[in-house]
């Protein structure tokens, strides 16, 4: 048994990281789930939901079918995320529920994702939730077999985490949700460290897939009939830093827009990463889409610092200006912190004047929750819940009046559209168009994987509505 280890995880390495490519199932393994069907609970981010895809396909070779229903599953997995701590709060009440349930059948449970990287957790999953068959880790899902095999024979709990160095296993397989459009990993982990977040610990340290791997696999999507990829990393900007080749974030964005993929998107951005080199790439290829994710966190150059995010106000606003003006039309979004230790109204503030300055399309906006073992867990917080609440509302006020103001300009205009899948509207499929916006186009399913300019005819703050004008 291995045990996840956080003040390892401090002590981070440059060693190689080792490609592999051994996963392979054993006889045994390939029929273990014959006759059962299983249930992949996703929280959290893209990552998450890109690794359950992973995790789905396994299951799939193992002979297990899909359940679209959690309590009719003979196996769940619950894959978790560590980032706040409502997001613990929700992976907790389920586990409840899922317990209750057990009682009247016999289901195998498995607990995977970042949660299960943090010691409490594992702990609290011995101790507490005995029951639990099994939990694996974010850097051994090709482990999932063999764990699955020793809980279903032993019959008592097994847990295989590993610390923060990994490896990269490039060959496990995918059962991607979406028919047109695909995720695509570029790197594994974070370096970054920012004093608030959970991710370095969890995800452990970077590592940036090889660049012949990526371009291989997003060719195998444009075979296939993919219209989209979206490159995945923490913090893509920095890819490549840590592979000793003169190879940047810039090279690979060209070389993917080069196979010929209709759309090419990526995320996340970290400003501190974001050069010229890649903002010019970005304007030059109408395939890369006008759409960047650029964190703010806060507009204060003092908690950026305290943060640890590397850049003051000035730097960002700049890097704003920079991009607006090299890509036309590009629509912006962000995330942002309130209430971080030592933020004062006038700190607040400075996030208010940011936001009034870039004017972005949406942003996801959260109250700081300390994380255990980050430094900002230990940092005085004089705030109280109600004037973080305060906070949070006036900011989405603020954004939420953005949002819609931008989206009215694309009102009577003609944009393209990605139809990807059925509307809840009646009649209707829903797309994005290339700038990320959400869109209900009156149409029937022969249009489902193509791109279609429609005229917007009416506009909300989150969505909107249009009509097919002419095939592309
Ligand atoms: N790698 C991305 C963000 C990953 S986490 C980046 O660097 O931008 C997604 C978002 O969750 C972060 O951008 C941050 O706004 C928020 N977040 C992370 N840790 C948090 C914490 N402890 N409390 C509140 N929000 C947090
Ligand atoms: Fe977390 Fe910062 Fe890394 Fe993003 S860049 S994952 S916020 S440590
Ligand atoms: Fe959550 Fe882990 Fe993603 S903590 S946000 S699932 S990297």
């Amino acid at each position: 048994m291995q045990l996840p280890d956080m003040k390892e995880a401090r002590h981070r390495t440059k060693t190689e990281v080792l490609v592999k490519n051994d996963y392979v199932l054993t006889e045994e393994e390939k029929v273990l789930g014959v006759g059962k069907t299983y249930f992949v609970k996703t929280y959290g981010c893209q990552m998450n939901e890109h690794d359950s895809e992973n995790i789905r396909a396994i299951l799939e070779q193992m002979g297990y079918k899909p359940s679209t229903d959690i309590e009719d599953a003979d196996l769940v997995i619950l894959n978790t995320c560590a980032i706040r701590e409502n997001a613990h709060n929700k992976v907790f009440g389920l586990l409840g529920r899922i317990k209750h349930a057990r009682q009247s059948k016999n289901v195998m449970v498995g607990f995977c994702g970042c949660m299960a990287q943090e010691e409490v957790v594992v702990d609290a999953i011995m101790h507490k939730y005995k029951w639990i068959d099994f939990v694996f880790g974010t850097h051994n899902i090709q482990s999932l077999p063999s764990i699955l095999e020793k809980a279903t024979k032993t019959n008592t709990q097994q847990i295989e985490v590993l610390s923060c160095e990994g490896e990269i296993q490039e060959n496990i397989p995918v059962k991607r949700d979406n028919k047109y459009k695909a995720w695509v990993n570029i790197m594994y982990g974070c370096d970054k460290f920012c004093t608030y977040c959970i991710v370095p610990y969890t995800r452990g340290k970077q590592r940036s897939r090889l660049p012949k791997d990526i371009v291989c696999e997003v060719e195998s999507l444009v075979k296939d009939g993919y219209k989209e990829v979206t490159l995945l990393g923490q913090n893509v900007n920095a890819y490549g830093k840590d592979l000793n080749i003169d190879y940047t974030m810039a090279n690979l964005l060209e070389d993917v827009a080069k196979t010929g993929i209709e759309r090419v998107r990526f995320v996340t951005s970290h400003p501190w990463d974001f050069n010229d080199e890649m903002i010019d790439i970005i304007a030059k290829y109408d395939n890369i889409m006008p759409y960047i994710h650029l964190p703010l966190q806060s507009g204060s150059s003092k908690i950026l610092k305290l943060m640890g995010r590397r850049y003051t106000k000035e730097q960002y606003l700049e890097l704003v200006n920079n991009l607006k003006t090299k890509i036309p039309n590009c629509s912006l979004t962000t995330d942002i912190i309130v209430g971080f230790p030592g933020e004062t109204q006038e700190d607040f503030e400075e996030t208010l004047e940011v936001v009034n300055v870039c004017k972005y399309d949406s942003a996801f906006t959260f109250i700081f929750s300390p994380r255990e073992g980050t430094p900002a867990a230990k940092m005085e917080d004089n705030i109280s819940l109600e004037e973080k609440e305060n906070r949070l509302y006036e900011l989405n006020e603020l954004i939420n009046k953005y949002s819609k103001e931008n989206n009215d300009k694309y009102l009577n205009k003609i944009v393209p559209v990605l139809l990807e899948d059925y509307s809840s509207k009646n009649s209707s499929l829903k797309g994005y168009t290339d700038t990320m916006k959400l869109v209900n186009v009156k149409a029937d399913s022969s249009y489902l994987g193509k791109i279609v300019n429609v005229k917007i005819t009416s506009v909300k703050t989150w969505s909107m509505d249009g009509e097919i004008v002419e095939l592309q």
